[in-house]
């Protein structure tokens, strides 16, 4: 058993409070690699944000629990370095999808874990929720769970019904859990085609999907059932067309990519929602990178040429996320 606290890391709990007095988001940061933890802690370092390293079953898998949890560990000792006094940093599971794996997060030093049940029934997902809560409070843990379903493209298309959060569950929810954090469904969802082009209208001057604004009624609704509570948003990537032109310009293929436009997710961080969470644009932005190095120089075949210039469009994205989006900086 390690304690997060021996490790420098803090929990989420402070953090949100802070956060929701003071209208802005925590950027949660998905990492894998070294390149990606490095930009992500020079961006916070510099700009003074706390910063959550999300670590997903997928990544655990890339790159070895064992590895990311001492990568981790590592990033507080470099934000020192790096002149950030106390660095406010917490590890956290994504997208955890069972009491075992939580669990051996709480024990092996993760500051926060999440519990996706959402796919289960209400009933069950609050069985597991509270399970797993009832068990990382123990060791101060903090515990995100998630109520509706975040819309995979088809579902929601396919669908006439609403996947998003139900408001007149929320309060029923996080009392019986006993939750820290409630991740929502309002329209976000995951990967680089959050809307088909039937959900979206065109501009016609550049020929670029614009999509349909968020629920923010459905947000409204269950910050009034739920005043003060720390809300999630998941699958909150902006899908930023300069990254997907480089892509698409050089090789690539990736058409109708979309994602949540900057200014929503701005005004979303101004309420409740505390935790805002992007993966996608940093894959974008890094997938960009190796393109174009690889492109302009196709002699090269050093990787930290082409993954340090990734590195450094990512800690560009993250800054830009911190400053111009989430108003994270200047809060650690
Ligand atoms: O929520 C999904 C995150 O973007 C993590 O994705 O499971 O491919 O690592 P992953
Ligand atoms: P994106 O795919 O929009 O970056 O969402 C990431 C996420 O929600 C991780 O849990
Ligand atoms: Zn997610």
């Amino acid at each position: 058993m390690v304690s997060y606290k021996e490790l420098g890391l803090v929990n989420t709990r402070e953090m949100f409070a802070k956060a929701i007095k003071g209208g802005y988001a925590i950027p949660a940061f998905n990492f894998n690699n070294m390149e990606q933890l490095q930009a992500i802690i020079k961006a916070a370092a510099e700009t003074k944000s706390p910063v959550i390293l999300q670590v997903s079953k997928g990544a655990r898998n890339y790159a070895n629990q064992t590895l990311l949890r001492y990568m981790a560990q590592g990033a507080v000792e470099y934000a020192k370095e790096l002149g950030w006094e106390k660095p406010q940093i917490v590890l956290h599971l994504d997208h955890g999808d069972s009491f075992e794996l939580c669990k051996s997060c709480v024990d092996f030093g993760f500051s926060s874990v999440m519990i996706d049940a959402s796919h289960l029934p209400y009933e069950e997902n609050i069985a597991l929720t509270k399970k797993v809560v009832d068990y990382a409070h123990q060791y101060d843990v903090t515990v995100e769970a998630e109520l509706g379903v975040l819309a995979g493209v088809e579902d929601e298309v396919s669908s006439a019904v609403s996947h998003y959060t139900k408001p007149e569950e929320v309060v029923d929810f996080a009392t019986r859990t006993g939750c820290d954090s409630l991740a929502i469904s309002i329209g976000t969802s995951h990967g680089a085609y959050k809307f088909t082009p039937e959900q979206c209208t065109r501009d016609p001057k550049t020929g670029k999907l614009v999509p349909p604004p968020l629920a923010f009624d459905v947000l409204d609704a269950i910050m009034e059932q739920l005043p003060g509570f720390p809300i999630v948003l998941h699958g909150s990537s902006s899908v930023p067309q300069e990254y997907v032109d480089m892509i698409n310009s050089l090789g690539g293929k990736l058409p109708d990519a979309v994602g949540i436009p900057e200014e929503q997710l701005r005004k979303a961080s101004e309420s409740a929602v505390c935790k805002i969470n992007i993966d996608s644009d940093s894959r974008l932005a890094f997938t960009a990178a190796v393109r174009k190095v690889l492109a302009e120089k196709p002699g090269e075949f050093d990787p930290r040429k082409y993954c340090g210039v990734a590195r450094d469009f990512m800690e560009d994205l993250y800054k830009h996320k911190i400053i111009d989006v989430l108003g994270s900086n200047g809060k650690a």
